[in-house]
């Protein structure tokens, strides 16, 4: 299986002085930055949009290939995925993770001022995300089967194909929630028929979770409460990384 890739949410960062939490969380030895991303109408509760990531990439190095440390993974827990993709880019977003459900009920518009009737299919919009430079992800809420997936990453051409999946270990929208472990058989299902795939996990992780987590197959850690939380954040980072690594 891949290696672990560390992804601290800074949804649990002190969110007035962002930049200098990000470049800590960055030499603490986080690989990523999980950045989320919330408009109030896909998930109960708002973040932040491109203008706040645009100043908080300044204080991270961007990464020397496109999967390496300071990777901003920003996770778009929004109704219109499609159109906030260039935006995005343009902020410096390296990997752009979109949730199916949001992708499959969505106007395909691309021009933030206007919408439109047509739907948008999860495989044009990874293109689309490819497109533009991006590393695309998909992502899946608990109430979601892992089966959606599978024509999707099955996908005949490689730019149609997800560079990687992530699935919610808690209902999105909230910072602090406890672990799902039902949803565990999807990240083995998935580790299974994929060896090498990228495989992300949201909510509720730490060091009382990570073994399961871990054991399923999952090597894409995301951790907010547990790593902003902790006296010790490099330790927690460090923990995190070796119980996937082991
Ligand atoms: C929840 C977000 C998560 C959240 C995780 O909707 O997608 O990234 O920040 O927070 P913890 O690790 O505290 O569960
Ligand atoms: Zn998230």
């Amino acid at each position: 299986p891949p290696k672990a890739i560390i992804a601290p949410s800074i949804l649990s960062a002190d969110f007035g002085s962002l930049g200098a939490e990000c470049s800590n969380t960055i030499s603490n030895g986080a690989d990523w930055l999980h950045v989320d991303i919330m408009d109030g109408h896909f998930v109960p509760n708002m973040t932040f949009g491109a203008p706040v990531v645009t100043k908080i990439r300044s204080h991270v190095e961007r990464p020397a290939n496109k999967k390496g440390r300071g990777t901003f993974d920003c996770h778009m827990m929004i109704s219109e995925p499609k159109r906030w993709v260039n935006d995005f880019k343009k902020a410096g977003c390296d990997l752009y993770c979109f949730h199916y459900e949001a992708a499959i009920s969505s106007t395909a518009s691309t021009d933030p001022a206007e919408t439109t009737e047509e739907k948008t299919s999860p495989l044009d919009l990874i293109r689309y995300i490819h497109s533009t430079g991006m590393l695309a992800g998909i992502a899946i809420k608990p109430e979601t089967s892992v089966d959606v997936l599978w024509p999707i990453l099955e996908a005949l051409n490689a730019e149609d194909k997800p560079d990687m999946v992530l699935v919610m270990t808690v209902r999105p929208g909230f910072g602090g929630q406890k672990f799902m472990s039902s949803e565990l058989p999807k990240v083995k299902a998935l580790r299974e028929r994929y060896p090498d795939l990228d495989i992300e996990v949201d909510g509720g992780l730490g060091v009382g979770t990570i073994d399961q987590a871990a054991e399923a197959g999952a090597n894409v850690i995301v951790a907010g409460s547990a790593v902003f939380g902790a006296k010790d954040p490099r330790d927690v980072i460090s923990k995190l990384r070796e119980a996937v690594d082991r």
